[in-house]
């Protein structure tokens, strides 16, 4: 199959690479001129565990390429991915789809013969149609067909989780289309991979359903936890004795800051607007929405309250950046919120994460960044676990307290145990617990 993918990000990236590995050929295609250099040049241009040699071995073999030249990637190829950003439009809530559309827009100048136009960008119920109505009346004589498979990827787990879904979504009216995406898939599917066959419509959905439901999750154990201070019980036990029913499952019920990141935040907003627009309110997500927003500022109280009520000039040590460990991606990251809120209240923040320094250094202009988690604590008031980094799950709490200002930990993650802590002379704040 010759396979071309429209936007070289998070998920156009792995995506691609991930399909050349299967045995196809692949070509890349970015508008942002320094990505598609830096790629060209072997330098990936994101965070993800064994993408770069990924890139490397398929590169070498000769079935993955990069361009800025969509029209040529588009016209020798049999499916067109179409992998591009769908932020939250600034104003409303709603799926900014404009890049979709631009994209359509030249997919449909520059196609020949029958393609089928693939939507793996998470798009609202509907925009199928809308790409089919924009290539129909850009080229009224083309032979194509638009077919919905929405991703369901996680960033830092992103190469497994493309080799082995739980599902492949297709969502296709079309028999010739949906033939095309067996073939696409076919490598996977001999490893048992379930492809879930369904119209369209129901597809986009599925997509935006399965995030909303996610956020719910996460939302709920979060509910949990704050109930659980109040009440002197301890939100990992809950979570854990819940999670063995299986009609509940033990996934995503880790109580923390809120949840982040590129597609929680954005899908969700995203489908409360569709479904008030649609006279169908979703009420359930709309709270989550709302609980999570409240969320994070009351994160940062709870580390006013861990430094005796005000942190006005004092050091606050953040521990982690980015949405979640593994990734560079600080889209709507938690620690966002967290540190505008300590600031507000007067504090001086310093930082450290992995690999999310560089993002963070434009996203958080008035933070120092250091070094090491050690660099950072240097006369800090107190430590705030924000992200849980592999790198701060084993923290050396001897070294840290001579060089604390106060030995205050506040594990908004629930990585260590209260009593271990202690033995350390240090006072410890998780969450729900
Ligand atoms: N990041 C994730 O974990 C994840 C998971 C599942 C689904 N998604 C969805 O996948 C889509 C892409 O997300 P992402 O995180 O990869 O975004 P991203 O911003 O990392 O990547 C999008 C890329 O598209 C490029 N682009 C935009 N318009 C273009 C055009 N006309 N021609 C060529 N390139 C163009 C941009 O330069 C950018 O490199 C979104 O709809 C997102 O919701 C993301």
């Amino acid at each position: 199959m010759r396979i071309t993918m429209i936007g070289a990000g998070y998920v156009g990236l792995v995506s691609g690479v991930c399909f050349a590995d299967f045995g196809h050929h692949v070509t890349c295609v970015d508008n942002v001129e320094e990505k598609v250099a830096a790629l060209k040049a072997g330098t990936i241009p994101i965070y993800e565990p064994g993408l770069d040699e990924l890139v490397k071995s398929n590169v070498k073999a000769g079935r993955l390429m990069f361009t800025t030249d969509l029209k040529a990637a588009v016209a020798e190829a049999d499916v067109v991915f179409i992998a591009v950003g769908t932020p939250s439009r600034r104003g409303d809530g709603h799926a900014d789809l404009s890049y979709v559309y631009a994209a359509a827009k030249d997919i449909a100048h520059a196609m020949t013969g029958f393609t089928v136009v693939v939507t793996k960008s998470t798009v609202p119920v509907g925009t199928g149609d809308e790409v089919e109505r924009i290539i129909r009346s850009e080229r009224p004589d083309a032979e194509f067909a638009v077919v919905s498979n929405p991703e369901f990827l996680r960033e830092g787990a992103a190469i497994a989780d493309f080799k082995r879904p739980d599902r492949i979504v297709i969502g296709s009216e079309d028999e010739r289309a949906s033939e095309v995406m067996r073939e696409v898939y076919r490598p996977l599917y001999l490893n048992s991979a379930p492809l879930f066959f369904c119209d369209r419509r129901t597809s986009e959905l599925i997509k935006y359903a399965g995030n909303a439901f996610l956020a719910m999750k996460i939302t709920f154990i979060n509910e949990m936890a704050d109930l659980c201070e109040k009440v002197g019980a301890d939100v990992q036990k809950v979570a854990k004795g819940i999670g063995m029913d299986k009609r509940i499952g033990d996934k995503f019920l880790h109580a923390g800051p809120g949840y982040g990141g590129s597609c929680f935040p954005k899908d969700t907003m995203a489908l409360v607007k569709t479904a008030q627009d649609n006279d169908s309110p979703v009420r359930l997500i709309e709270t989550t929405v709302a609980v999570n927003d409240t969320r994070k500022r009351a994160m940062a109280r709870k580390v006013i309250a861990a430094c005796g009520g005000s942190v006005r000039d004092k050091k606050i040590a953040v521990l982690g950046l980015t949405f979640k460990p593994n990734t560079d991606d600080m889209r709507d990251a938690p620690s966002l919120s967290i540190i505008q809120a300590l600031q507000d209240n007067g504090a001086l923040v310093h930082a450290y994460d992995p690999e999310g320094m560089e993002a963070a250094r434009g996203m958080l202009p008035d933070v120092d960044l250091g070094d090491s988690p050690y660099d950072i604590a240097k006369g800090a008031d107190a430590l705030v676990l924000v992200t849980e980094w592999d790198e701060f799950r084993a923290l050396d709490l001897r070294r840290l307290k001579p060089i604390m200002n106060a030995p205050v930990l506040v594990d908004l993650r629930n990585v260590y145990p209260a009593d271990e802590v202690h033995r350390y002379g240090f006072e410890y704040h998780g969450v729900g617990r």
